[in-house]
């Protein structure tokens, strides 16, 4: 049994990450490791910010741990937000204010073909002192409006290519199966079990 610190306050995402995990691998949140502090992420790539977290709480808390991060890099806004996806809309913005700029942002862009993206996430994994790193991405497009409640984020406006539902009308499983953060999840369970 493999016991793994996920590097995120994000319960949502531990949530999601114990489903896609097989039960040989052990998963604890920062909270279960009475960590409360906020995790650095000040650098300026996905790699950067997944190595700078899972690196912090590994050196503290001495464990095995790893971190995700992840950006919607949209292709008619020359990648935005990109790396800034958290906080697009300025500091305490919600999921909503991100959305609302973002769409304000492509209001000129009608046709769908024109407003592709993709989610992109990068996971840094620190197992006995070593890291590495895995990639999942999903290519979409920016739908004009939100659509659906499920999820968080940017759910409402990203239509994956090939289906006719946004993330936010999906069920978690659905969703999982076929995200970025789940494909690069499925990378790094592929690792942990060759490991
Ligand atoms: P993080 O690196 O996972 O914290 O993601 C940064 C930001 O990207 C989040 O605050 C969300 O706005 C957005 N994001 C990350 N993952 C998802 C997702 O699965 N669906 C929608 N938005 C997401």
């Amino acid at each position: 049994m493999t016991e793994l610190i996920f590097a995120t306050h994000n319960q949502h995402k531990v949530s999601e990450a114990q489903a896609i995990l097989p039960a040989s691998v052990h998963i604890r949140s920062l909270h279960d490791i009475r960590c409360h502090e906020e995790i650095p992420e000040t650098q300026n790539s996905l790699q950067g910010n997944a190595l700078q977290k899972a690196q912090y709480v590994a050196e503290r808390y001495h464990c095995h741990c790893f971190a995700d991060d992840t950006g919607l890099e949209i292709d008619a806004l020359d990648g935005r937000p990109g790396v800034y996806s958290a906080r697009y809309a300025g500091e305490g913005c919600s999921f909503a204010d991100n959305m609302r700029k973002v769409l304000d942002e492509l209001r000129d862009v009608k046709e769908l073909e024109r407003r592709s993206a993709r989610f992109r996430t990068v996971i840094a994994l620190i197992l006995e002192g070593k890291t590495y790193f895995f990639e999942g991405r999903v290519e979409g497009f920016i739908t004009l409006q939100p659509v659906g409640a499920e999820g968080f984020g940017y759910d409402p406006v990203f239509l994956p290519k090939g289906y006719t539902q946004t993330f936010a009308e999906m069920d978690a499983a659905e969703k999982n199966r076929i995200s970025h953060r789940g494909r690069a999840m499925a990378q790094m369970i592929d690792f942990l079990r060759k490991a």
